[in-house]
């Protein structure tokens, strides 16, 4: 049984049969999960006659779109141009180290936190830079992060 059926059915009836829709609906249908999971990308071809390789092709695209759960703060952390010279691997490393995160996951075990790596959030005069949900913490140093993510449960 597909999860949220009912809700990703309001989203397409919203869209359908409307050119260049398909961003826009994949967009309200992931904020229902926080991502677009496999299940809920076929339920959207069928339903809404897009071509399953199209909705893949536009959700790998777009670093808007999520395909893997997402834990309950999002953490970016900047490897744009400013960021990167001023050490955002350091940064990275520290929270990385501090989530107790293994190579190749980047949502913690309780699903509290996820990381992912982000260009230029806009914000360069005050490299290294993350943002946690839609706080941002500049001026970095590794030794700043473990108090920051205390904050958050
Ligand atoms: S490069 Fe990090 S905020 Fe611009």
């Amino acid at each position: 049984m597909m999860k949220n059926k009912e809700k990703i059915d309001q989203v397409i009836n919203k869209f359908i049969g409307k050119k260049g829709s398909l961003i826009p609906l994949l967009q309200e249908v992931q904020a229902i999960d926080k991502y677009l999971s496999k299940d809920a990308m076929r339920y959207v071809s069928e339903k809404a006659g897009f071509n399953l390789a199209q909705i893949y092709g536009v959700a790998t695209f777009y670093t808007m779109f999520r395909l893997k759960p997402q834990g309950k703060h999002v953490i970016r952390v900047c490897k744009g141009t400013a960021c990167h010279v001023s050490d955002a691997n350091s940064i990275l490393k520290a929270v990385r180290s501090d989530l107790h995160l293994a190579d190749g996951e980047d949502t913690t075990k309780d699903k509290l936190f996820t990381v992912v790596e982000v260009a230029c959030l806009g914000c360069c005069s005050l490299s290294p830079v993350i943002m946690i949900d839609d706080n941002t913490f500049g001026k970095l140093t590794p030794e700043l992060i473990a108090g920051i993510l205390k904050k958050y449960d």
